[in-house]
């Protein structure tokens, strides 16, 4: 193998364009997915095609067995990495923890540099910007936290041993083959911010597709049933980046309500909902195509009549389940104006206990009305001492509603307050453009904590629609809250718009009004069996409260508890077994394992800390 470098990536380049897959999707390819690896590239590597030749969707994996994780004979060698490096143009990197610089045990050692990544380390940039930290470090494992004890330990746990930083798809098609016929286990990672650590996975090649940032705006877009406007997204666009770009050319997308979020990574994937998604469904639902690489090392569009089955299972089905998306292809509509309006209150000297939770009572019975208008708000019910509690409505996000239609909206909810005497200041603004509404209104996420987990319900709208189920509803809610679990939850519907295709988002979604979601937390010095002792408890007897009254419905799985009981159910319900059998066809090998992920039952981490996370040997069971 004597490639100079830059040399495969040249011979690729000369080879590139797909006219089929230009013609599926009816929009061009970006320049990044034009070089691609194809069977007359790989022949010149000549030996290296054991290690990077494409491969079949047969299922190769015993029962029992492992993946080839880091130490065994089978873990590739030295040169086999180098290879690797050298085909991927020399974009591998080696991991080191983020946090490394505050061990002295490793070459990074440096207090200052430490002293700033801890400052920084709720933020999520520092993440989404580092080739293998994720935002929810219990489930990577903790295994190399900011810390001031600079003797303490730091490793590598479920962070993945190597990343390639790709900017093109030939790049993704070399470590997609080199890890499955490797048979070491694969990530991919986008911005890290997924709730579970299905972005982490020790022993794991990485592939790392922030910096795929393309974004083109096609302003009459033709799909097989779709004429109007789109925009293409790389799989690395953030939430900010799309609606800057939204502002400057007079569009609105659906994409999440965090700043931070991969659009077209694990967010549009799972679902993704947004301040938009009263008026317009789930970001899913706006997919008219994607490019994908499937784990067989082949580069496809998917669109409604390119591999439909794909096309259905991709747009909610979950992240790093079916293939690497290098970028999608959504529905876009015209510049819309957005009241959005904070406002609070609490238990006081005027606010009894029982005045506050009627107060909390009164605004559940606007649900409905509020999420049919197509407004969503997020707001936060919270214990804060002794029988005290505030409201905190942050924000309401009141889509295609002027001042004057928002406070005629609100104006019901409004009275009651006050005739429960409840005072309520609200400020509220209109903004013409949703950058600018979004923008003020929701705040930079604070992420990273390793002393909380979440969990979640889609609590549906036949709920409001019973007088008695609505009570006990409302009863469940109230005793998490009292029980000092905080309440941070969602006023919206989902619902898929007519003449859109149907897809694999979780139904659930179809019937909500309400995405409910809680947390429990512990300090830094709790034990392992008493975080697990504290998560069961979570898991079982808070959330168990909130299942008992919607037993049918179930949980968004991109803001949910790693632990929820029969996860095949509550995050995919009756597509479960569709999807299950699609995962059969396009991956039985097991080559994209997300924790939760459909298949994930038939697959286990052996995690250190007997806690769910991904710092361990993935093995079949
Ligand atoms: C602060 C915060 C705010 C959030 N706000 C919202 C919100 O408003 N609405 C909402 O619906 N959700 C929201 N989420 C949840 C979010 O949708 C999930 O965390 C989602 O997994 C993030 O996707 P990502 O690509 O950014 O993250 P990652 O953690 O990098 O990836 C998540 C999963 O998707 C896979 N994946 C990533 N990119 C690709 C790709 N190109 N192809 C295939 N698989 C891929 C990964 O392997 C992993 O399994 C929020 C989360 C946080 C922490
Ligand atoms: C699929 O690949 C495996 C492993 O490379 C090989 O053993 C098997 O023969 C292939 N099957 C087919 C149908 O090509
Ligand atoms: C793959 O093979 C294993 C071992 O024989 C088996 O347990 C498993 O069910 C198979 N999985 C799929 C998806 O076919
Ligand atoms: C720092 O960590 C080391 C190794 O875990 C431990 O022995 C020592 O007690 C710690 N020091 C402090 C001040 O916590
Ligand atoms: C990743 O690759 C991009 C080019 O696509 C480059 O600008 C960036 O510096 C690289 N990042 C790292 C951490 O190597
Ligand atoms: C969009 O293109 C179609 C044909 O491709 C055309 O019929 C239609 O008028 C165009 N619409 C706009 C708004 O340009
Ligand atoms: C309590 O109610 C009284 C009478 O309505 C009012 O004057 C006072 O300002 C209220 N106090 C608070 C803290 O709202
Ligand atoms: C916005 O509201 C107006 C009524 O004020 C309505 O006619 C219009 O259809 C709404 N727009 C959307 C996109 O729903
Ligand atoms: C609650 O609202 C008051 C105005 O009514 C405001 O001064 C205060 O900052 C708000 N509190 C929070 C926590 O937002
Ligand atoms: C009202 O909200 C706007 C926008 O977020 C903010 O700039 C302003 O400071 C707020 N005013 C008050 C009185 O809180
Ligand atoms: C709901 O609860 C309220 C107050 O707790 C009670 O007055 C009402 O009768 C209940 N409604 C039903 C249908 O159970």
């Amino acid at each position: 193998m004597a490639l100079l470098k830059g040399a495969l990536l040249a011979v690729l380049l000369a080879t590139a364009g797909d006219a089929a897959s230009c013609k599926a999707s009816a929009a061009p390819l970006f320049e990044y997915e034009k070089v691609q690896l194809t069977e007359q590239t790989l022949a010149k590597l000549g030996r290296a095609q054991s290690l990077f030749g494409f491969g079949n969707m047969t299922n190769t994996t015993q029962s029992g067995t492992c993946k080839v994780f880091p130490g065994d004979r089978q873990w590739p060698s030295q040169a086999s990495w180098a290879a690797l490096n050298k085909a991927v143009d020399g974009a591998l990197i080696e991991t080191v923890p983020l946090a490394a610089s505050c061990y002295s045990s490793w070459p990074q050692y440096d207090s200052e540099l430490c002293k700033e990544i801890t400052d920084k380390w709720t933020d999520s940039h520092i993440h989404a910007a580092d080739p293998a930290s994720v935002m929810w470090p219990l489930f990577e494992g903790r295994s190399c936290l900011p810390t001031t004890n600079s003797s303490s330990s730091c490793s590598l746990g479920g962070y993945s041993v190597y990343s390639v930083n790709v900017s093109n798809v030939a790049q993704i098609q070399l470590a997609v083959n080199f890890a499955r016929n490797s048979n070491i286990r694969l990530v991919t990672k986008n911005t890290g911010h997924d709730f579970n650590g299905k972005s982490s996975g020790a022993g794991a090649l990485g592939i790392w597709t922030h910096n795929l940032k393309n974004v083109e705006y096609f302003e009459n877009y033709s799909a097989a049933d779709y004429q109007g406007p789109a925009v293409k997204l790389g799989a690395g666009v953030q939430a900010a980046e799309v609606y800057a770009h939204a502002k400057k050319l007079g569009y609105t997308a659906v994409g999440g309500e965090g700043k931070t979020v991969g659009v077209a990574g694990g967010y549009v994937l799972g679902g993704g909902h947004s301040p938009m998604s009263s008026l317009f469904g789930l970001a899913a639902d706006q997919v008219l195509a994607l490019e994908v690489v499937l784990s067989n090392g082949h580069f496809v569009t998917v669109t409604k009549t390119s591999h439909p089955d794909l096309f259905w299972a991709l747009r909610g089905g979950g992240g790093g389940t079916f293939g690497i998306v290098t970028s999608i292809i959504s529905r876009v509509y015209p510049k819309i104006g957005t009241t959005v309006s904070t406002f609070n209150f609490s238990t006081g000297k005027n606010v009894s206990t029982e005045t506050f939770w009627a107060g909390v009572k009164a605004y559940l019975s606007h649900f409905p009305a509020h999420a049919d208008a197509g407004t969503y708000a997020y707001f936060w019910v919270m214990a804060t001492g002794e029988d005290s509690y505030t409201f905190l409505m942050n924000p309401f996000f009141a889509v295609n509603h002027t001042l004057s239609q928002y406070n005629a909206l609100v104006k019901p909810w409004y009275q009651e307050l006050r005739a429960l005497g409840i005072q309520i200041q609200p400020n509220s603004t209109y903004y013409d453009n949703f950058y600018d509404a979004w923008n003020s209104g929701f705040p930079l996420e604070t992420v990273a904590s390793s002393t909380m987990m979440t969990g979640s319900r889609l609590f549906p709208r036949s709920n409001w629609e019973d007088a008695e189920l609505l009570n006990k509803t409302f009863n469940a809610l109230r005793s998490t809250v009292t029980a000092g679990f905080p309440l941070l939850a969602f006023n919206m519907k989902a619902e898929l718009q007519k003449g859109f295709a149907s897809n694999s988002a979780n139904p659930a979604f179809r019937q909500t009004l309400l995405h409910a979601i809680s947390s429990t937390s512990w300090t830094e010095t709790t034990s392992n069996a008493d975080i697990k002792t504290k998560m069961d408890y979570f898991t079982n007897d808070i959330l168990g409260q909130w299942r008992a009254v919607s037993p049918d419905a179930g949980a968004y799985m991109s803001e949910s508890d790693i632990q929820e009981p029969n996860f095949q159910q509550a995050f995919y319900g009756s597509n479960y077994q569709r999807l299950y059998q699609l995962k059969q066809k396009y991956d039985p090998g097991m080559l994209f394992y997300a924790p939760t992920g459909v298949g994930s039952e038939e697959w286990t981490v052996r995690s250190l800390d007997g806690l769910p996370d991904q710092n361990g040997r993935l093995c079949r069971l």
